[in-house]
């Protein structure tokens, strides 16, 4: 009985609060009593055309003039696309002084990866395992966007991508839900800052949910994840960056299991809103309601207007559906008004806490100085160097600046501005990135040949004569290869991930000619580069690594910095393997590692090769598992050992082991815990990441270190339905890639 009264008196206030709408629970971004009464004091202002304008984006690059009337008449809440500081500040002068109610834009853009200054593509960053170096690089790009008037991006991208043939899987973090969750956090903190001041840069955590599941990897397409999934997998970093005060959220293109999400109330108003209380602005992707009527989920813009609205979309990005229909919509009482006032509520949140109302112009003479700034420089430097990964090395490298006299650099990336800064790098200038073939030269003025061989990724050619006789006549052969920008990314799926046009050819000729060959790929994606590998004597992977990817590059090779990067995403052998990713599940027929195909030959006739989990010609192993990565010293893991045999459910989980230097250079590993849960109410993954970090070791130095895991990382979605830890026994590997180590035991009770 005493329990109803208080469920009672729960739901009173809970009631209450809503009636006000105000949050009935914490605010997920920051909010204050005084911030709501201010929203509430110019809601109470607002007509509802003035409302349904609030949640109105228009794209909005060229001539002010074309959009000054909307802007004036309050139809439009937020412009994107605009980057001029000088335009931008006379958007606002429009909307500030002669709208009625003078309510600011928010002005957004794509920013991914670095503003002017580009770092690595965020799989890139992911590369790293380098949370603190990504905020900081997050911190650099809000800096310079800011300083033009932009104070929202649309990053950072959440997706899972367990499939390297979807174009965008070089905007995430990869095929890891625990690494993508640190990385989304890292971003969140380093756009939006410590403080709500000028600099302070709206994040939104893209794209709800699921996108990058799309089937056959070939963007836009349906995907079909169950709710568990979606809970397990898929929505846990989307959750952590709202824990981390994300500001803002968009709506996925794709249908998951037949609704798409722009229309989607269960994954946005239940989950979103409902389960994690979040009270940020949720907008659309680019005509993503419009897109609606294409997947057959509504007949026509009223209609699709009206399942968004009703799903609990805020604002409209680009399909007017809102603009055009709410309004009669509301009067036909279709839609309530209290909707619409929750809705403009949360935009006008974010206005708020933004401080655009108090600063909603720029300082234009000031916005250069801070474009290209040398600590941005030198930030991204260090961040593309982190995120490389360097997958062979048979001792060609580090070079020795003093051994080698004539470099040969060749290949289609040694010198392409524009494709080394990967996709989405709108506002980056490629006048001012450093390719490998700048820097090598300004290191070793006159020591550099260069022979392009191919003129872009995709050239085909027939013969090499003129490289393979330079190649004859240098000491050391530098290849760059890879793809150019425009293969990944939205939009651009393949197929086929093997190195394009003559590329492989190129490699194969080098190494022909008889000198030591160091293969650098730069790439949006994870490509298949088995047949490459046995063509050079190392190879260094770089994910697209940005405007400062030639001196970092240049610095690996000559031995300045070591390389410390892992990858975030598995590489295939070959692109027949897709989906392959760590933590799968384990199956009834594990593969054991049984005869290929090649292995017995076409003579054993009709025998029998295994009844496994496995692919006969290519096992069920990836080239390199997710976590991999070499430096330049080595590394020996030992004495793992845990602090007790049995864990309490509220319990901490702490794994001591001694890490060694064995080698003879300064290096950082990136240390990884894993654990496996053997017997769980659903099946369970083989391993699951649930602990990284990144350290430094003198030569031949040895640490004790513990890494401490709270037993409650362990829950997931079990067959109640709930989030929980169950008890029983788990594995625990602390290693240097997933598919290293031993593992020590333990329960939960
Ligand atoms: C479509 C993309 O899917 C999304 O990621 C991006 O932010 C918007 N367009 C705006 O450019």
């Amino acid at each position: 009985m005493k329990k109803t009264i208080r469920n009672l008196f729960l739901v009173v206030i809970a009631v209450a609060a809503a009636a006000c709408g105000r949050p009935s629970r914490p605010s997920t971004i920051g909010t204050t009593p005084e911030v709501e009464r201010r929203v509430d004091r110019l809601l109470a202002q607002m007509t509802l055309a003035e409302k349904i304008g609030q949640m109105n984006q228009v794209s909005a690059g060229g001539a002010v003039s074309n959009y000054a009337e909307s802007v004036r008449s309050g139809q439009v809440g937020s412009i994107l696309n605009e980057v001029d500081p000088v335009r931008i500040n006379e958007f606002q002068r429009i909307a500030v002084e002669e709208s009625r109610l003078g309510i600011p834009l928010l002005v957004g853009r794509d920013v991914i990866h670095g503003f002017h200054t580009v770092f690595p593509i965020p799989l890139g960053l992911a590369a790293s395992f380098d949370p603190a170096l990504v905020e900081e690089g997050a911190r650099i790009a809000a800096l310079e966007a800011t300083a033009q008037g932009v104070r929202w991006t649309f990053s950072p991208m959440l997706d899972i991508a367990r499939d390297p043939r979807w174009g965008r899987i070089a905007e995430g973090s990869g095929e890891d839900t625990w690494l993508d969750a640190r990385m989304g956090e890292a971003m969140v903190r380093g756009y939006q800052g410590t403080q709500w001041d000028t600099t302070a840069m709206a994040a939104c955590i893209k794209h709800f949910v699921g996108y990058g599941a799309a089937e056959g990897g070939r963007d836009y397409n349906s995907t079909f994840l169950t709710e568990r999934q979606l809970r397990n997998i898929y929505l846990p970093p989307f959750e952590a960056a709202v824990k981390a005060g994300a500001l803002t959220l968009m709506t996925s293109f794709n249908d998951n299991d037949g609704v798409p999400s722009t229309g989607n109330k269960f994954v946005v108003k239940d989950i979103l809103r409902g389960e994690w209380g979040f009270d940020g602005l949720v907008v659309t992707d680019w005509n993503s309601m419009g897109e609606m009527i294409s997947h057959g989920y509504g007949a026509d813009r009223r209609e699709v207007a009206l399942q968004a609205v009703r799903a609990g979309v805020d604002m409209d990005m680009m399909t007017f559906g809102f603009i055009s229909h709410l309004e009669e919509l509301v009067h036909s009482g279709a839609v309530r008004e209290a909707d619409i006032d929750a809705a403009v509520r949360n935009i006008l949140r974010v206005k708020v806490l933004l401080g655009l109302f108090e600063h909603p112009y720029v300082d234009v003479a000031a916005a250069g100085a801070v474009q290209y700034a040398p600590e941005h420089l030198d930030a991204a430097r260090r961040t593309a160097e982190e995120s490389a990964v360097l997958l062979k090395n048979d001792g060609v490298l580090p070079l020795d600046a003093s051994r080698v006299r004539t470099i040969l650099v060749t290949g289609p990336l040694a010198d392409a501005p524009h494709d080394q800064l990967g996709t989405w790098a709108f506002d980056g200038q490629k006048e001012h990135t450093v390719t490998p073939l700048a820097a090598l030269r300004e290191r070793f003025p006159g020591r550099v040949v260069y022979v392009p061989g191919l003129e872009n990724s995709r050239q085909k050619r027939e013969r090499f004569d003129d490289v393979v006789a330079a190649a004859r006549r240098a000491d050391v052969v530098l290849a760059f290869l890879g793809e150019e920008a425009i293969l990944s990314g939205e939009a651009h799926s393949l197929a086929d991930l093997n190195l394009k046009g003559s590329q492989s050819e190129l490699l194969a000729a080098l190494k022909a000619a008889g000198k030591p060959v160091v293969a650098t790929v730069m790439a949006g994606r994870p490509l298949t580069i088995e047949r490459d590998l046995p063509n050079c004597g190392a190879l260094l992977y770089a994910f697209h690594p940005g405007t400062m990817g030639g001196p970092a590059l240049a610095n690996l090779i000559f031995g300045d910095v070591v390389p410390s990067g892992k990858t975030p995403v598995s590489f295939l052998r070959t692109v027949g393997q897709a989906p392959l990713y760590y933590n799968h599940n384990m199956t009834g027929r594990p593969y054991q590692g049984e005869m290929l195909l090649d292995d017995i030959g076409p003579e054993a006739g009709q025998t029998s090769l295994g009844n496994t989990s496995y692919y006969l010609d290519y096992g069920a192993y990836p080239l390199f598992p997710f976590g991999y990565g070499l430096s330049y010293t080595s590394f020996a893991y030992s004495d793992l050992a845990l602090d007790k045999a049995s864990y309490a459910r509220d319990g901490v989980v702490r794994a001591s082991f001694t890490l060694s230097n064995t080698g003879s250079r300064e290096g950082t590993e990136v240390v990884q815990a894993y654990v496996r849960d053997l017997v769980g109410s659903i099946t369970r993954p083989v391993k699951e990441l649930k602990h990284f970090e990144r350290v430094s070791l003198k030569p031949g130095e040895s640490r004790q270190l513990t890494v401490e895991i709270p037993v409650a990382d362990l829950a997931f979605w079990g067959a109640d339905g709930t989030k929980k830890v169950e008890p029983g026994d788990f594995q625990l590997w602390i290693a240097g890639d997933s598919a290293s180590g031993e593992p020590v035991s333990f329960r939960v009770e």
